[in-house]
């Protein structure tokens, strides 16, 4: 079994490349079963849910190839539309299929995506959406069977501004007959990212990045190349590992304004922060300041990085709160850090952190992806040599953490054992 080790009080020196963002190139992936032809998707990262991904199109009868962060999708040889539900089930992105494929071929039978350590992960918006678009959803052991003679255009209203919904109905409107409006729809970066894709497609989508987007749908679209948007939760958990070490960082290829809420915040809890275009400078404080955070929807404070800002709380001089509104369970990583002398009381959907004078090494777990980052920010904050666990967790949204925080003098490895 792989563990991740850390050594802590090495303060981080240096400059990073950010990836291209995880949570753009698999909805990125998904549409490209939009169109026939060879897609390509450049600064694409190598991580794990890439990998399933391509895996799932594969399966489809597509070829996809990687090599040197430039991604390669053949969709000419599509051949069927009932996707492994294995990987469905452990990969909750790959569910992002399932509006270009009804799109397409007017059917699909697909797994429900399974739940996660941070919540249930209800597909009910998705569905809702795609029924107002006119298609036929059945549920059977398990199962989701779609099937539309063809979608049409349709007023949709989302409950909650969900990211994935809204990138669902997106792609499955972009074919659909006539206009879809979806209302209170999601503003991520990601959104933005998705619908400029879409746009060099031939799709036609107004209002992406506001609340209302409107789609009117065409009669086909062309495969395209597209260049990912940089990662700003990677780019967000480096600022972290800065302030946390009291380090410096220069981050390359960022876009400063996804990074507005993170760096308020981190300026607020005594780090210095600067940017140009697409580079930023932070420079960690002699101590952390204690800060209040409340995780919201885009431009709120992202949910994505809640974990890693508890794991800066806990040496804070004095006491901070996270309050947690987008997932009913993503306190896991209290538990963990708690195990290192982290001093946290959980209220609700708030976590208390008293900040303490030291963390000391401990064996702990990543109970998901973004807590396995609160991890290791814990263990660089720590004396001693802390062991890491459940890192496929990690793997899944890092490319190459241990070699970048390497470069940065990190004292960081992974091991077997
Ligand atoms: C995306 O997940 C991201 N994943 C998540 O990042 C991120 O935390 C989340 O958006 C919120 O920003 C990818 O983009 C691959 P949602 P998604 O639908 O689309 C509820 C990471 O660490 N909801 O916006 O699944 C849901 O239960 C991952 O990189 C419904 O109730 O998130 C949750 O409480 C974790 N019904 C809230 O909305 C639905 O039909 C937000 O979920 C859909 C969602």
């Amino acid at each position: 079994m792989k563990k991740i080790v850390v050594e802590g009080s090495h303060p981080l020196y240096g400059q990073l490349h950010v990836s291209g963002a995880k949570n753009s190139v698999l909805p990125l992936i998904a549409a490209t079963l939009l169109a026939d032809g060879v897609s390509t998707i450049d600064e694409s990262p190598w991580l794990s849910d890439v990998d399933t991904m391509c895996r799932v199109l594969d399966h489809l009868g597509a070829k996809t190839n990687y090599q040197s962060a430039r991604l390669s999708i053949d969709t000419a040889t599509l051949n069927n539309n009932d996707p492994p539900s294995e990987l469905v089930r452990n990969m909750r992105a790959s569910f992002l299929i399932m509006g270009p494929l009804l799109a397409r071929f007017g059917r699909i039978r697909i797994s429900l995506p399974g739940g996660c350590a941070i919540g249930a992960r209800p597909i009910d918006l998705h569905l809702k959406g795609f029924e107002a678009m006119g298609a036929d959803i059945v549920l059977d052991q398990g199962y989701i069977e779609a099937s539309a003679k063809r979608l049409h255009g349709a007023q949709i209203y989302l409950n909650f501004p969900s990211v994935g919904a809204t990138e669902n109905l997106i792609m499955a409107a972009t074919l659909a007959d006539g206009l879809t409006t979806i209302h209170n729809a999601a503003h991520e970066p990601e959104i933005i990212d998705l619908s400029n894709l879409l746009g060099v497609m031939g799709a036609n989508i107004k209002g992406a990045g506001t609340n209302t987007i409107r789609i009117e749908g065409v009669g086909a679209l062309a495969p395209a190349t597209h260049t990912v948007i940089p990662d700003r939760i990677e780019a967000g958990s480096f600022m972290v590992m800065a302030a946390a070490t009291g380090g410096e960082l220069i981050l390359n290829n960022v876009v400063p304004e996804h990074l507005r809420s993170l760096t308020v915040k981190l300026a607020e809890a005594g780090a210095q922060i600067e940017h140009s275009l697409d580079a930023l400078h932070i420079l960690g404080g002699a101590s952390v300041l204690p800060v209040d955070i409340k995780t919201l929807p885009y431009p709120g404070f992202p949910t994505d990085m809640q974990a890693q800002m508890m794991a800066l709380l806990t040496k804070a001089s004095g006491s901070g709160t996270v309050t947690e509104t987008v997932f009913e369970n993503r306190f896991m990583h209290a538990t963990e850090l708690q195990k290192m002398g982290a001093d946290i009381r959980i209220n609700g959907n708030t976590a208390i952190i008293n900040g303490v004078t030291k963390l000391h090494p401990a064996q702990v777990e990543a109970t998901d992806l973004r807590a396995g980052a609160a991890m290791i920010i814990a263990a660089m904050m720590a004396e001693g040599v802390t062991e890491i666990g459940n890192i496929h967790h990690i793997e899944r949204g890092y490319e190459d953490i241990c070699g970048k925080l390497r470069s940065v003098g990190a004292k960081i490895d992974i091991i077997d054992v």
